[in-house]
């Protein structure tokens, strides 16, 4: 059983010629899935464009959404893009919206998945910032300050996207035929998929806009889980999280702008 997952695309910023070229050197691979953890392409016709390119990757293909791709436009708000043409546009490729519902294989695998959201666990312990001061600094770092148009504050949405995630690795781990569950986030759900750079003031604010740690916290009961992979920093890493119940592999997706990349889970 092949897993292919790859992120952090930006056919906006790249055109889709290096996404044709990643796409057929994951058709090589022979994968039995393909997901695609969000910042795909904005706006909307973009992200098709990106899609599009998929239907030539040979496998099934599940599907995230970026903070990048709910970035509103003149005719499409965030909740838009975010609850309905995205989600539409996917389904109507015959791909799978990874967002609202996980997914079971016939080889016992389990796909659970989210964009994640950051609620600001992820920031840098030694700088001390309140809520107040990272929700006014983020302008600064994160263009979602002002591109993502919604009122939901950034905790409120990480937190109904932290319930939806919980509640499909809940319903994975229930399910007697499944005997291992792949999570997969647009934003890094634990501490070492987090480049921490703590001479680097800059570096270290901008933690507080990666990460969902509080993912993480509630994903690691689930026995059931081995592979965490995540994609939004474009800081390639891989590590593992050690618990009673066995490892499990954490891994954050190295795509830059231009240079789109994938990680592949044998299992
Ligand atoms: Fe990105
Ligand atoms: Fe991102």
């Amino acid at each position: 059983m092949r897993i292919l997952v790859t992120s952090d695309l930006h056919v906006e910023s790249s055109g889709v010629e290096p996404i044709r070229r990643l796409v057929a050197g994951m058709s090589r691979e022979n994968p039995d899935l393909v997901v695609l953890a969000g910042d795909l392409g904005n706006p909307a016709w973009i992200f098709e464009q990106c899609l599009t390119c998929f239907l030539r990757v040979g496998a099934p293909v599940a599907v995230l959404p970026g903070n990048h791709d709910i970035w509103a436009t003149a005719d499409e708000s965030s909740q838009e893009l975010y609850g309905e043409i995205l989600p539409e546009m996917t389904r109507s490729m015959g791909f799978h919206w990874l967002e609202d519902e996980a997914l079971a294989l016939e080889e016992g695998i389990g796909i659970c998945g989210s964009i994640g959201w950051y609620d600001y666990s992820a920031r840098a312990p030694e700088l001390n910032q309140s809520d107040e001061e990272l929700i006014a600094l983020k302008p600064r770092f994160a263009m979602d300050a002002v591109k993502v148009d919604w009122e939901l504050t950034d905790k409120e949405f990480a937190g109904q996207c932290r319930e939806r995630i919980v509640g499909q690795a809940q319903s994975l781990q229930q399910d007697p035929r499944i005997e291992r569950i792949v999570a997969v986030t647009h934003v890094p759900i634990f501490d070492n998929q987090i480049d921490r750079r703590p001479g680097n003031m800059a570096w270290a604010q901008g933690n507080a806009y990666f990460g969902h740690l509080t993912i993480g916290e509630q994903l690691l009961p689930f026995s059931k889980l081995t592979h965490v992979i995540s994609g939004h920093t474009h800081v390639g890493m891989n590590g593992v999280v050690e618990r009673p119940a066995g490892p499990v592999a954490t891994a954050v997706v190295s795509s830059d702008y231009g240079r789109p990349r994938w990680i592949t889970i044998d299992l």
